[in-house]
């Protein structure tokens, strides 16, 4: 596979006006979302739930990719079209979360560290097949007393860049995720100095690894204060301070940064993207900024819907809505 090829998807996946529409769930994660409004976990459920999302008319013009859990690649619509094939006819392009979970981590009580490399070239393979053009492995760093340890770190790091490696080898898009968790009462100059240092360990790895930056594209989280911290930094700060890490850490040739919204209101997520690209023409910064977001694009989906089929347009509308406020925010062109 030549780079010019992940080079492209690299570069189409963050066009600028387009983010990723993250809804990677696992059958586990997405049954905590429907449940919490009164959704059974059914396949049925699951299916009409995501054909909603990926249905919705004209969210091709927002939305590059989607990233899809394993099931959901496989399936068809409530309609019996796949949703590959649906994908394609609404001009996104199919990406799939490939690692297996955070697990605990061994002698680290309370740290995890990512799995899913066992046989994961041949399940790259068989993705492929299904039309996939881009990958996500999402590593989870904690903050706390004492945390996150360096064998976190580098045991994140390391799998992070194995992992892109051989999404690179078979002509996928690495989407690299270290999610610095906003959980905790920590500040935002904790979250800057974690943040920074998982970063630096990850580029590092990757280096290592002979991962090509032009070919991936990187998804952290915010430089952001803790959800319980007492004193919690505004718009302005969080865009600074996110921005002045990305700068102290993430390679030139990268050719985009993909936000993950990581328990940030809707509007919070929002704002802060586009803070971030308002700064960022005064700062001519290397890379396209903008969304990849799971629960800052679904949540009002869900709310809308509730599981009911009459409700299915309304909730779509739902989506379409924020994914174009988040489409504005990319291109800092967003007015609260
Ligand atoms: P959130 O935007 O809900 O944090 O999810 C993004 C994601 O893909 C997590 O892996």
């Amino acid at each position: 596979m030549t780079l010019s090829v992940l080079r492209q998807t690299a570069e189409a996946m963050v066009k600028p006006g387009q983010g990723i529409l993250a809804m990677d769930e696992s059958t586990p994660t997405v049954g905590k979302r429907l449940k919490a409004v009164d959704v059974d976990n059914t396949e049925e459920n699951r299916v009409a739930y995501r054909t909603i999302l990926l249905g919705t008319p004209g969210l091709g013009d927002y939305i590059s990719g989607a990233i899809l859990y394993d099931e959901t690649i496989r399936q068809s619509t409530s309609d019996g079209e796949p949703f590959p094939e649906l994908m394609k006819r609404q001009g996104i392009m199919p990406g799939i979360k490939v690692d297996t979970g955070a697990k605990e981590l061994a002698l680290n009580a309370g740290e995890k560290v990512t799995e899913g490399l066992d046989g994961l070239r041949e399940r790259l393979e068989e993705y492929v097949g299904f039309g996939a053009k881009f990958c996500k492995w999402r590593a989870v760093i904690t903050i706390a007393e004492d945390k996150p340890s360096r064998a976190c770190i580098e045991a994140n790091a390391h799998a992070l860049a194995r992992y892109a490696a051989l999404c690179q080898e078979a002509g996928l898009v690495p989407i690299v995720e270290p999610e610095v968790l906003i959980n905790g009462a920590h500040t935002i100059e904790t979250s800057y100095e974690v943040t920074v240092e998982t970063q630096r360990q990850v580029f590092e790895q990757l280096y290592r690894q002979g991962v090509q930056f032009e070919g991936m594209i990187l998804k952290p989280s915010m430089v952001i204060s803790g959800t319980d911290c007492p004193q919690r930094a505004g718009v302005e700060q969080v865009a600074e301070e996110t921005l002045r890490c990305l700068q102290q850490t993430v390679p030139a040739a990268v050719p985009g940064v993909a936000f993950l919204s990581g328990g940030q209101s809707d509007e919070e997520a929002t704002q802060h993207l586009n803070t971030m690209n308002q700064m960022a023409a005064r700062l001519s910064l290397p890379w396209q900024l903008t969304f990849s977001y799971a629960r800052a694009l679904q949540n009002q989906v869900l709310e809308t819907w509730r599981g009911d089929a009459a409700k299915a347009e309304q909730a779509s509308q739902a989506l379409l809505h924020r994914a174009k406020l988040n489409s504005l925010a990319s291109l800092g062109e967003y007015a609260p």
